[in-house]
């Protein structure tokens, strides 16, 4: 049986004004109806009958509890389980409360899904992921690779090496490297060796958690004590408090999937491809990558007309919006906040987040 965790606790300044910290990425319909978890949940679903447990476990800041349990009613999802994080520890913990949850009924794959992906190609995503799930029946450590295009640094990159199952698409995971600088992203893409991380992961619940065990511990024995300390409440559960206070900050990636390859006693790691068309909408021009657009480029959301405009995004929330004669520019409106950009610079807008934060 296979588990899906959605994590879903980060916020997503680049996708400011829209996303917000009480309402981050994650939650907001930005490639059509359904919010990016909303996907993520109809996504799993759609596996159908065949092993993954229609009821996801969703790992999220106590802040978006309301909001997230609607959200999976609202597509169906019939008693989730919530999870609950008083605060952010990044997504080893989040994971590591997933794992011991999830080994309440037996030790299931986990496959773990960031809630904020966008990926157009479920089909292609299914054979992914079936294609892992045997691999990580076997006890190997599963990560999904991304061909990549430009030298991202916001990525983990995967070297992978030969194929290591006639006719299966996974491969060798050779060496792990979070976020490299931007000369060294480089080089890995020109060398055409390294995958993209793609974010989602799969593995039993019990390899998971000799992995944290052994890589971190501290943050294996605060998760422990604050899920002993839980406390049910409907879909949700509460964790204890002072123990995850006392948990480290600490990502799947830097704490577990760098370190992997010197540990090989504790299974191995292993990449499969994922041609699904991903995309992690990090920001406004990934977001337009991903849009449907009309004949001269443009993608509008809500109320927006076009007049003589090129590779354009406007993204309007409530009121009517009229772009003339832009080219490769950026608009998103919202009740209290509009903002403009070019398409190339929409990465910046994490610093005009940063200067409101730091102004009050
Ligand atoms: N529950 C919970 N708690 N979820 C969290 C937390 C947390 O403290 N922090 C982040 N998340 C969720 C985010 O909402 C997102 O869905 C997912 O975990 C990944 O976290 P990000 O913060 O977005 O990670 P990243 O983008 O910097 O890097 C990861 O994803 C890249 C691909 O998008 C890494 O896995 C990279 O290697 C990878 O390339
Ligand atoms: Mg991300």
């Amino acid at each position: 049986i296979i588990k899906s965790v959605i994590l879903s606790g980060g916020s997503g300044t680049r996708l400011w004004p829209a996303s917000r910290e009480s309402y981050p990425k994650q939650l907001l319909p930005l490639t059509g109806e359904r919010s990016l978890l909303q996907e993520t949940g109809l996504r799993l679903k759609d596996f159908g009958a065949r092993e993954v447990d229609p009821r996801p476990l969703v790992v999220t800041n106590e802040e978006y509890r309301f909001i997230i349990a609607e959200q999976l009613r609202q597509i169906g999802v019939r008693s989730p389980q919530i999870v609950l994080e008083p605060f952010g520890r990044n997504t080893a913990p989040a994971l590591t409360l997933a794992a011991l949850a999830a080994q309440e009924e037996g030790d299931p794959i986990l496959l773990v899904m960031p809630a904020d992906h966008v990926i157009t190609d479920v089909a292609a995503f299914q054979r992914s992921i079936a294609d892992g799930s045997a691999f990580a029946a076997d006890g190997a450590l599963v990560t999904f690779g991304i061909v990549p295009d430009r030298p991202e640094t916001g990525y983990g990159y995967i070297r992978s090496g030969d194929a290591l199952a006639e006719g299966r698409l996974g491969r060798a995971l050779l060496e792990f490297v979070e976020k490299p600088d931007r000369d060294t992203a480089q080089r890995y893409v020109d060398s055409g060796e390294y995958f993209w991380n793609s974010g989602i992961f799969m593995m039993k619940a019990s390899v998971w958690m000799r992995a944290i065990r052994r890589f971190s511990p501290d943050i294996a024995s605060a998760c422990e004590a604050a899920y002993a300390g839980r406390k049910p409440d409907a879909d949700f559960i509460r964790l204890e408090q002072g123990a995850f206070e006392r948990c480290p900050s600490d990502s799947i990636d830097y704490a577990v999937m760098e370190r992997l390859a010197d540990a090989p006693e504790l299974g191995t790691g292993v990449v499969v491809p994922m041609a699904a068309g991903w995309s992690d909408v990090g920001a406004w021009d990934a977001l337009w990558a991903v849009s449907e657009k009309d004949a001269a480029g443009n993608a509008g959301r809500g109320q927006v007309l076009f007049e003589d405009c090129r590779n354009t995004l406007v993204h309007s929330g409530s009121r009517l919006v009229a772009a003339v004669g832009c080219d490769d520019m950026v608009v998103v409106e919202t009740p209290d906040a509009v903002m403009v950009a070019h398409k190339d610079h929409t990465q910046d807008v994490k610093k005009v987040v940063a200067r409101l934060k730091a102004e009050g």
